[in-house]
């Protein structure tokens, strides 16, 4: 098919026409939107206005070669090199998983949690975040919590060269490290007074399931839980906030929902929080887990 003319509105036909094989309408209209962001600079809002505006050659020339990239099952987000998530633009590539928005969700919650202290909130107020990837997590709730102490940790060390990007890019300051949370010896010795994690949590029984496009580009270290225990990732950290979280500190999880009462089960049997919660998703999923430390 040829694009008709350079108005947006013909693009916007052109990958309608050329992906309905490969993506929902919905879909389309979303990974357009996102085209139309980076290449032009319009928010989302701003695309349908823009529907009968002329683009520039190049730019209408950039937009066409995309086409033949999300043909191959690419997310958008690796080939445009960026993902969006609270508010900020984030760099994701191979070795970053593209942030999700129930990560968004569980930042929210935290976020709101912990506004609801702000008097506790100093540079004593250490925050960790375990598994941080493109760092989305601990740079959004920098963002929000100014005046706290953010650190985060990855076994990835080509992952946190990514998040130290994100960083200096969204203008905040996080203490990195490159640890291993499976490996006991090579914890920290700091603590805490919130934990945070979205660690891989997927089975290996589940792959087959899962879509193709997050199979044959996300990094399997992100996702897969390459033990015979699916809770490892979940049960070390509990562990780990035995020793590491204050009293009266805070743990959430990102949950799979499949192992979602496992993990809490065993946080209640390892007796040392005195409130754990489930707390459902947007789409009514068991996604989360906030345990306050005895
Ligand atoms: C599900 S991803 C989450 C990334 C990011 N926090 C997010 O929410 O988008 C899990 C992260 O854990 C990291 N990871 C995997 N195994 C690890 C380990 N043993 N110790 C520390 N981090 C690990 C991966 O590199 C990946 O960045």
């Amino acid at each position: 098919m040829k694009i008709a003319s350079n108005k947006l509105i013909d693009l916007y036909k052109y990958y309608q026409t050329e992906l309905v094989s490969y993506y929902e309408t919905s879909e389309i209209e979303a990974i357009f939107d996102l085209v139309c962001e980076h290449f032009l600079n319009l928010s989302k809002s701003e695309v349908k206005q823009a529907y009968h505006s002329h683009i520039n050659q190049s730019d209408v020339l950039n937009i066409y070669l995309l086409v033949k990239e999300l043909k191959t099952n690419k997310p958008i987000q690796y080939i445009l090199g960026e993902a969006w998530f609270y508010d900020l633009k984030f760099k994701v590539n191979a070795h970053t998983l593209i942030p999700r928005p129930e990560t968004e969700e569980l930042v929210d919650i935290i976020i709101r949690d912990l506004k609801k202290q702000s008097h506790l909130l100093n540079a004593n107020f250490k925050i960790l975040d375990i598994g941080t990837g493109s760092g989305c997590i601990p740079i959004c709730l920098k963002k929000h919590l100014v005046h706290t102490t953010v650190c985060a940790i990855d076994i990835s060390n080509e992952a946190l060269e990514v998040a130290k990007f994100n960083a200096e890019k969204n203008n905040t300051l996080i203490e990195w490290s490159n640890l291993n949370i499976l490996n006991e010896a090579s914890w920290l010795d700091s603590s805490y007074s919130v934990i945070v994690s979205n660690p891989p949590y997927v089975k290996k029984g589940e792959a087959a399931k899962m879509d193709e496009r997050v199979l044959q580009h996300e990094p399997h270290l992100a996702l897969f839980v390459n033990e015979d225990d699916d809770i490892i990732f979940y049960k070390k950290i509990i562990q780990f906030c035995d020793k590491h979280l204050y009293s009266g500190g805070y743990l959430y999880f990102e949950l799979n929902p499949l192992t979602s009462n496992q993990v809490k089960n065993y946080a209640d049997e390892f007796k040392i929080f005195n409130f754990t919660e489930i707390i459902v998703d947007m789409s009514g999923k068991k996604r989360f887990l906030k345990a306050i430390r005895k």
